[in-house]
């Protein structure tokens, strides 16, 4: 099954910004966020090059990098949808740098320039198709040893969004995830399902190194 073209994923969250920001300002500060961008700080201690988050909604993620992590670290974020770039811009200043953008295409960025790629919540607004490419595409841009870390909806189907949109949007598999990273030059350090307060799906979490 295809996802929804990215011209209804943009719709989706054109109109949902300030809903959305909102509930990312309680949201963060759950544990598992802080514990997240501690671990991967730590882990591109030794490596230079900028963060990117390649989905990065808000910027919420971005600002607790900077504010709990490393404040000297170049960050950057794109994402789909104009009117969170622009929440993302105003949340962030000079913090990041964020444009609008795709996380399938990073042309903007030069082979093995960053350190780390971030992305929560947004691969699945791809089809099964775009994931290696897409994967493939982050390793291009990440330095060896370089860190991916993904968030994702964790299982199998599509994302039921009720009546509040008819977006097609599926979840994935733990194991399907770690076999595109490790066909796309990854490996896979670490990796966990979780539940989520308040949805009805598991979220799955990886930790991976560019080889
Ligand atoms: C559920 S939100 C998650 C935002 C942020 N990562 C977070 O965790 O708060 C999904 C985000 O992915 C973005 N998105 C969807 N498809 C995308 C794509 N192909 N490239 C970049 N961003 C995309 C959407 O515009 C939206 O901001």
């Amino acid at each position: 099954m295809d996802t929804s073209p990215a011209s209804v994923v943009r719709e989706l969250y054109q109109s949902s910004v300030e809903s959305y920001a909102q509930m990312m300002d309680s949201e963060i500060e759950l544990p598992v966020y802080g514990e997240i961008l501690s671990r991967l700080n730590a882990r591109i201690s030794v490596i230079d090059g900028g963060l990117l988050d390649s989905s990065c909604g808000t910027g919420h993620l971005l600002e607790l990098f900077h504010k709990q992590c490393a404040p000297s670290r170049e960050l950057a974020g794109i994402d789909l949808s104009p009117a969170m770039v622009e929440n993302a811009r105003a949340r962030l200043g000079q913090k990041a740098s964020v444009q609008a953008g795709d996380m399938r295409n990073l042309s903007g960025f030069a082979p093995t320039s960053l350190s780390a790629v971030l992305s929560f919540f947004a691969i699945h607004h791809l089809g099964p198709g775009e994931m290696l490419p897409t994967f493939e595409e982050w390793s291009r841009v990440l330095k060896v040893g370089g860190q991916i870390v993904i968030g994702a909806w964790e299982g199998s189907g599509q994302i039921d969004y009720g009546e509040s949109s008819d977006v097609i949007a599926l979840r994935y598999k733990t194991k399907e995830l770690s076999n595109w990273l490790e066909v796309a030059g990854f490996k896979v350090d670490r990796c966990w399902v979780e539940d989520v307060d308040g949805f009805s799906m598991d979220a799955v979490y990886l930790e991976g190194s560019k080889l």
